[in-house]
């Protein structure tokens, strides 16, 4: 689709539509980066991927003005959960002056963006340190309004959820619109919902079925293939009779994996299911580990990673070279870990997942915090054709629901 296209199906003005000059823009990012003990970011992908339309609208001589939030402070001031390592971060990375103040609403905020000189940017402090952001209360939300004349969501990551800062804000600022990352990930994420080349395999892992159960729904009508690692395979393992020994087994959710498999049946695709595991008896990266077919779990037996098989199961698949998926894909879809990667020694089977999507020619998006992090620690990023900046959000973009920050941005006025 071309770029703008699908935004104006949604009714939806772009940051390029709307005339910035000399205007107050509010910018909600998803500044919301893992950070060490220390409050030092240990992973900025979040901040550079908004700089683009950072910078178009500083090119554009506005006053800009960002907000996100950091973490769950729930509704309370919280030093651990400030913006401040992200003002300097942004400062660093756009050799300009940061300013935040203690708060987002309130004098502090007024009086920084009234005296704000160009080039310099305003960052306001966690929406999430009021519980009216949380709550999507209007109250709050019109003082966040009062602060700009244009509002501009960037923050894809968010959009999800009925906040404030993403559903009730932009309804009160008629000058409204997307910002260049959020405009990106709809075009790229729909895609794969409406026209995705084929073939298209679907890999999905992380802990649990019912997390993902709604994106599988949607992805059976698209995908030839589904290939399922990580924990959740242990409840379609589970439901097919195997035996997981400790593993973690959804027990609640047998069913619910059983009817999966038999959609898939009845829809013609393939599913790949790990054929091997890395066990060991604890979960601690030092415990002793060793490799078993599933057959061969014993009762005390907790399954951590795919085992050396699966690993070449998998890159067959994803190279095409599969008996039941003999073309090479054309579209993967990649959504949670293959195994517990946080600990090194089980992080083997999501690391040669990483390299096999990155190797191949399809067009590849990756999505989920674990699945992110993974092709980072792989050094492949550059080979993917689309790292998502958001986990939860684009697992609910990709099953159909409905997003609040997307809804709300509609009806803007240039
Ligand atoms: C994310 O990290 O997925 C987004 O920033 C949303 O954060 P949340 O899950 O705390 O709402």
């Amino acid at each position: 689709m071309e770029t703008g296209t699908l935004l104006k199906t949604q009714n939806i003005l772009s940051v390029r539509d709307l005339h910035l000059q000399n205007k107050r823009v509010l910018l909600r990012a998803d500044f919301n980066v893992p950070m060490d003990a220390d409050g030092t970011i240990t992973d900025d992908a979040r901040i550079r991927a908004t700089l683009p339309t950072i910078e178009f609208i500083r090119k554009a001589e506005a006053r800009l003005i960002l907000c996100s939030h950091l973490g769950r402070p729930k509704g309370k001031k919280s030093a651990k959960y400030s913006l401040e390592s992200v003002g300097r971060r942004l400062a660093e990375l756009l050799t300009c002056e940061v300013m935040v103040p203690d708060d987002c609403i309130g004098d502090a905020a007024i009086h920084l963006i009234a005296n704000q000189r160009p080039g310099q940017i305003v960052l306001l402090e966690n929406l999430r340190y009021h519980p009216g952001e949380e709550a999507n209360d209007e109250d709050f939300a019109r003082k966040l309004a009062d602060l700009c004349d244009i509002y501009i969501c960037d923050a894809f990551g968010c959009v999800h959820r009925a906040h404030a800062s993403v559903a009730a804000l932009p309804r009160l600022v008629p000058m409204r619109g997307a910002g260049l990352l959020l405009e990106r990930e709809l075009e790229v994420l729909s895609k794969l919902m409406t026209s995705p080349e084929s073939p298209y395999v679907a890999l999905l892992g992380g802990a649990k079925v019912s997390d993902k159960i709604e994106v599988i729904e949607s992805l059976l009508p698209l995908v030839q293939g589904l290939v399922i690692g990580g924990a959740m395979a242990y409840t379609f393992l589970a439901a097919q009779g195997h035996d997981m020994g400790k593993s973690l087994v959804e027990k609640d959710h047998l069913g619910l994996a059983k009817h999966i498999l038999a959609r898939c049946e009845e829809k013609g695709v393939a599913v790949f299911l790990p054929v091997d595991h890395t066990v060991v008896a604890e979960v601690k990266a030092e415990a002793p580990h060793q490799v078993k077919v599933t057959a061969d779990i014993a009762p005390d037996d907790i399954a951590v990673d795919i085992g050396p098989a699966t690993i070449e199961l998998f890159t067959q698949v994803l190279a095409g070279h599969h008996p039941q998926m003999q073309t090479p894909p054309r579209t993967i879809l990649w959504n949670g870990p293959m195994g517990i990667f946080e600990m090194e020694p089980f992080a083997t089977g999501t690391m040669a997942v990483a390299r096999a999507v990155a190797q191949s020619t399809a067009t590849s998006v990756v999505g989920g915090g674990d699945s992110v992090s993974a092709v980072q620690q792989a050094g492949v990023t550059p080979m993917i054709s689309h790292i998502s900046t958001g986990g939860g959000a684009s697992l609910e973009y990709l099953s159909g629901q409905p997003m609040p920050g997307i809804q709300a941005l509609r009806g803007g006025r240039r």
